[in-house]
C-alpha cells in the first residue's frame, strides 16, 4: 500500500483522487497497486493528516465545499500542520506536488521535493517549476537518497511522453525533440479558427482547467518552454535554461490571422523545437499536410527525430482533469512496481 502526501489540492490532484476512488478495486485486481492518501496540504484550504488515511469521497466533498475544514472530525486526525511538517513527519511513501508551477525560482516546491528526499520519500511531480529551476540537483538528490523523481504529469498530461523519450526510445540517439506542448495554446487556436474570440477561447480554456493558474504563462509560450527544458534535461541530458530558448507565444495572433491561414490551407500552431544545444517556441503557419497541423483542441504532440526508427510521434491530451491525474498513477503505478520487483 503506499501512502501519499498531496502538496496542492486542485483540479489535477483532485483529478488523481478520483481515479484512486473510483478505480481502486480494478487497480488492485489487474496490478495489484493499491493507495491510500494519508495528508493533503493546501495553500489557502486547509491541510489534513491522518496516518491510517483520509476518506477521498470525503476529502473531494470537503474542497468542493471550499476548505479542507468540512473534512468530518475522525480519530487519529491532525489538521492544519504546515507542508513541510508534513513531508518531514507524516508517514506518507511519496510526496505528490500538484500545486501551481513558479518557473523563475522553482519554490516553494522545490524546497518540498529536498525536504521529501530527505525524510526518504519518492517524489511524483504535476508542478514543472521544480525541473525547470533544479533538474539535476534534484536528480542527484534522489539517487543519493535512493528515492525516486518521477513527472510524467509535467508534460502531455498523463500522455507517457516523458516514458517514450527515456524508456521506450533507450538504445536510440535522438538527436531533436518538436511538437505541440501546450494545451490552453492549442485549443485557443482551435476554437478561433470556428470564430470564437482569443478571450472567450481562453476563458473557456481556464474554465476547463487547462490554463495555469497565471494564464500568462500559457499564452506567453513560458509554459511550453518549460515543458521543452524538462525533455530537453531528460531525454538529453542537458543543462539548458530558460535564457537558452527564443520563446514567442499567441497573444500577438489575432482572430483575422487564423482566418486568413485558413482560407489559405494553412493552420497556426504553437511550436517547440528543442535538440541538446538549445531551441524554441513560436507559433508557426503550417500547410494542413503538416501532421501537426491536425493536432486539435488540447490536444498536444511530440515528435522524436532518431537514428534507429526516424521520426516517432506520440499524439494525445496535454491537459486537464483527469488526464493529468492519471499522469500521476502512471508515476505511482512506476513506483509500485520499482518496489515490487
Ligand atoms: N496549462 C498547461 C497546458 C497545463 O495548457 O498545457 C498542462 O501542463
Amino acid at each position: 500500500m503506499l501512502k501519499l502526501a498531496l502538496i496542492g489540492f486542485g483540479f489535477v490532484a483532485q483529478g488523481l483522487a478520483e481515479i484512486l476512488l473510483h478505480r481502486a478495486d480494478e487497480l488492485r485486481a489487474t496490478l495489484g497497486f493499491a493507495a491510500q492518501i494519508v495528508a493533503v496540504s493546501t495553500r489557502s484550504r486547509g491541510a489534513l493528516y491522518r496516518p491510517d488515511g483520509l476518506v477521498i469521497d470525503e476529502l473531494l466533498t470537503a474542497i468542493h465545499q471550499g476548505h479542507l475544514d468540512r473534512y468530518p472530525e475522525v480519530v487519529g486526525l491532525e489538521r492544519g500542520w504546515d507542508t513541510l511538517r508534513i513531508i518531514a513527519e507524516s508517514n506518507a511513501d511519496v510526496m505528490v506536488e500538484a500545486s501551481p508551477s513558479n518557473f523563475q525560482t522553482g519554490k516553494p516546491a522545490l524546497d518540498y521535493c529536498h525536504a521529501a528526499f530527505e525524510a526518504g520519500k519518492h517524489v511524483v511531480l504535476a508542478n514543472k517549476g521544480p525541473l525547470v529551476v533544479a533538474y539535476h540537483d534534484l536528480l542527484a538528490h534522489a539517487q543519493q537518497v535512493g528515492k525516486q523523481l518521477r513527472f510524467e504529469a509535467t508534460v502531455m498530461a498523463g500522455t507517457p511522453t516523458i516514458h517514450i523519450g527515456t524508456q521506450a526510445l533507450a538504445g536510440c540517439h535522438i538527436s531533436e525533440v518538436r511538437g505541440i506542448l501546450n494545451g490552453t495554446t492549442n485549443y485557443i487556436l482551435t476554437q478561433m479558427e470556428s470564430g470564437m474570440s482569443y478571450a472567450d477561447a481562453l476563458a473557456q480554456a481556464q474554465r476547463l482547467g487547462y490554463a495555469e493558474a497565471d494564464p500568462s504563462a500559457d499564452v506567453d509560450g513560458w509554459d511550453a518552454a518549460a515543458k521543452a527544458l524538462i525533455l530537453a534535461s531528460a531525454v538529453f541530458g542537458s543543462r539548458l535554461t530558460m535564457a537558452d530558448l527564443s520563446v514567442k507565444g499567441i497573444s500577438g495572433i489575432t482572430l483575422e490571422d487564423v482566418q486568413d491561414a485558413k482560407a489559405n490551407g494553412e493552420r497556426w500552431k504553437l511550436i517547440a523545437r528543442i535538440t541538446p544545444a538549445g531551441g524554441s517556441v513560436q507559433p508557426v503557419r503550417l500547410p494542413l499536410t503538416d501532421p501537426l497541423a491536425g493536432v486539435l483542441r488540447v490536444n498536444n504532440a511530440v515528435t522524436y527525430a532518431t537514428d534507429h526508427l526516424g521520426d516517432v510521434t506520440i499524439i494525445g491530451p496535454g491537459a486537464g482533469r483527469s488526464q493529468t491525474g492519471f499522469g500521476l498513477l502512471a508515476d505511482l503505478l512506476a513506483i509500485h512496481r520499482a518496489e515490487h520487483h
